[in-house]
């Protein structure tokens, strides 16, 4: 049960407690990065020159950097060598950059090179890719790996514009989280331009053989040439998205919205990297059945990137109003029964998380607590899925109409702005509660944001559907043989319910006799992989295993690998095969996927 909690006293203009800068200071206004991108050593080198205000007459402007190789840095247009120095390294944060500047300087050049491992890199063999052919790079910044490609102020609550000139092999391309030419330059010389101001979380480069093809007036994807066709085929609503996003919270804010879907090393669903999402190749399944990915990625375009989490502990701002928004783009395409089916299957994944992480854990407030701990470690369920049903919520208590007013006016009025969880509370007192005690005993915000669990006051979604899949699977239990279960026309999220209202530990007949009927192993669906697989390794069911050890050598999507490889560690055998497999699969995961299995196979 949840405890009523009191409201707290919360800063209004928290630090950010994993950035060294002192932005309060000396505030970085624009940076422009002239950079080589060497596949053979594994690194970017050139330089960054760093536009900023010095507000307090500094004597230093302090960045955020993390395994940088900083060879040189100038103050002013004339270049004059300036003295810099380092702090201490700490923990996930790295280390500060002390860049002594003289009064009045509001420009210095940092001559650097990143680290062959650097965090947020990740550099792929040709045999990493679909085709095979040529190699590809990518960056994932979020939450603080900008400092270990960029040295900047590497905090959500610092934003800033951008500019890069980017230097390739000639038959490679070249893309940014900014505007981006559609095009092949055979020099390998590639200009970028990002005129709205972002945080450094959503700087992004990518380079590899690739392709694009436009959907409407401003939305595009780009993708391998191998895999371009099915992409197309993916994502063919993608301009009538972005159109029905706009008409819901106001209009598109950054020109373009294209996606480029990367290699299977890409360690998450989507990366909402401005004007260009950065997406996993594991939700083109063929039938666009995973598109609601792109519906998110495009929603943090207002969620995140226009009114963004100040901190990392205001985290939910950014997830919990981008899945409440994401729904609304689903239910706005595809209809209410599409929607209530994606929030019920979110509703018992909180469910689980919260079983998980102890209902009354402080981990699952929607404010955080983050401080000395990695953020990673605050991005679960909770913000996403905990601050979803707080907004539909508040919804059900003040009605649709109102709630949208609302929401439409919190983009406009802090669009480009960072906001915490203080400022939003005031906020919502200020502009939807009004006064109203009524209102406010029913919407208990106190208890979703500074209380444990699942509020009992949550609204709750159901769907027929999914109820229909889920009585599927109890009669499998009760008996029924696979081809007398009612499962004709299934959609995927409905087999997503049936795997998932099995219990864990099913005999070794159940299982073949469901894949024999089914094909689950050789299915085509990531998602509905990652449920079946951890039933046949709950049932050590020996004919799925090539077909895992497979599935976890191609894909390093953080979200299935992890419950994959927890399964496996429950028995000795398992933990065998695991770290077997593990062996050669770590080379095709990023950095933060690597960082999580080492934990949990150490
Ligand atoms: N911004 C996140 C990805 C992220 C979060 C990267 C925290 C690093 C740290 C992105 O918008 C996201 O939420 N992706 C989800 C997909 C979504 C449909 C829930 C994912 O990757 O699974
Ligand atoms: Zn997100």
């Amino acid at each position: 049960m949840s405890q009523p909690t009191q409201p707290q006293n919360i800063d209004h203009n928290e630090p950010d407690v994993h950035s060294f800068a002192k932005p309060e200071e000396a505030i970085i206004t624009h940076i422009h990065l002239n950079l080589n991108v060497d596949f053979d050593k594994h690194l970017l080198m050139g330089f960054a020159k760093i536009n900023f205000k010095n507000l307090t007459g500094a004597d230093r402007l302090i960045l955020d950097t993390r395994d940088l190789e900083i060879s040189r840095i100038t103050q002013g247009d004339d270049e004059r060598d300036v003295k810099f120095t380092f702090g201490d390294e700490v923990k996930f944060l790295g280390k500060a950059l002390n860049i002594f500047v003289d009064k009045g300087v509001s420009l210095v050049t940092i001559y650097y090179k990143t680290a062959p491992d650097a965090a947020a890199l990740m550099w792929l063999t040709p045999e990493q890719t679909a085709g095979k052919q040529f190699p590809f790079m990518f960056s994932q910044s979020q939450a603080i790996l900008a400092r270990t490609w960029v040295p900047c102020q590497d905090g959500p609550g610092v934003k800033f514009t951008y500019s890069a000139d980017i230097t390739c092999p000639s038959n490679l391309m070249a893309l940014m989280s900014a505007e981006n030419d559609t095009l092949v330059h055979k020099d390998g010389k590639y200009h970028f331009n990002m005129p709205q101001p972002i945080s450094s979380y959503l700087m992004a480069i990518a380079v590899g053989d690739v392709r694009f093809h436009a959907f409407g007036k401003n939305t595009g994807v780009y993708a391998e040439p191998v895999m371009l066709e099915r992409c197309i085929y993916e994502f063919e609503d993608m301009q009538k998205m972005v159109d029905a996003a706009g008409e819901l919270y106001g209009e598109y804010a950054w020109g373009r919205y294209d996606v480029i879907v990367l290699p299977p090393s890409f360690p998450f669903g989507g990366m909402e990297n401005p004007r260009l999402t950065f997406a996993t190749p594991t939700i083109i399944a063929g039938d666009r059945s995973l598109v609601a990915l792109v519906a998110h990625e495009l929603a943090h375009s207002w969620s995140g990137n226009l009114v963004t989490n100040a901190t990392w502990n205001d985290f939910w701002l950014n997830e919990g109003f981008t899945m409440y928004f994401e729904n609304r783009i689903m239910e706005k395409l595809y209809g209410s029964d599409y929607a209530d089916i994606l929030d019920v299957l979110g509703f018992n994944e909180l469910e689980s998380t919260v079983k998980e992480l102890g209902d009354t854990s402080a981990d699952t407030h929607l404010y955080l607590q983050l401080k000395d701990r990695d953020p990673d470690d605050g991005m679960n369920d909770i913000a996403y899925i905990k601050g979803q049903f707080f907004l539909k919520t508040i919804e059900s208590v003040v009605g649709r109409e109102k709630m949208d007013v609302f929401l439409k006016k919190y983009f406009s009025e802090h669009a480009f702005q960072s906001m915490n969880t203080a400022k939003f509370i005031a906020y919502l007192n200020e502009n939807l509660i009004h006064g109203d005690t009524a209102v406010a005993n029913k919407i208990k915000m106190n208890d979703w944001i500074f209380g444990p669990g699942i509020p009992s006051n949550s609204f709750r979604v159901n769907s027929v559907l999914l109820e229909k899949a889920a009585s599927q699977a109890k009669a499998f239990m009760a008996g029924a043989l696979p081809k007398e279960l009612e499962t004709k026309g299934w959609s995927t999220h409905e087999w997503l319910q049936f795997l998932r209202s099995l219990p864990e530990g099913l005999s070794k007949d159940q299982i073949a006799a469901l894949d024999k009927k089914f094909h689950f192993t050789n299915s085509g669906n990531c998602e509905i992989l990652c449920d079946w697989f951890q039933h046949t390794i709950a049932s050590s069911y020996l004919p799925a295993e090539a077909q895992l050890e497979l599935f976890l050598t191609n894909v390093g999507r953080r979200k299935f690998i992890v419950p994959l490889y927890k399964a496996l560690v429950k028995t000795q055998e398992g933990k065998a095969f695991a770290t077997k497999v593990y062996a050669h699969a770590r080379v095709g995961y990023h950095s933060v996927a690597q960082q999580t299995i080492d934990d949990l196979l150490k």
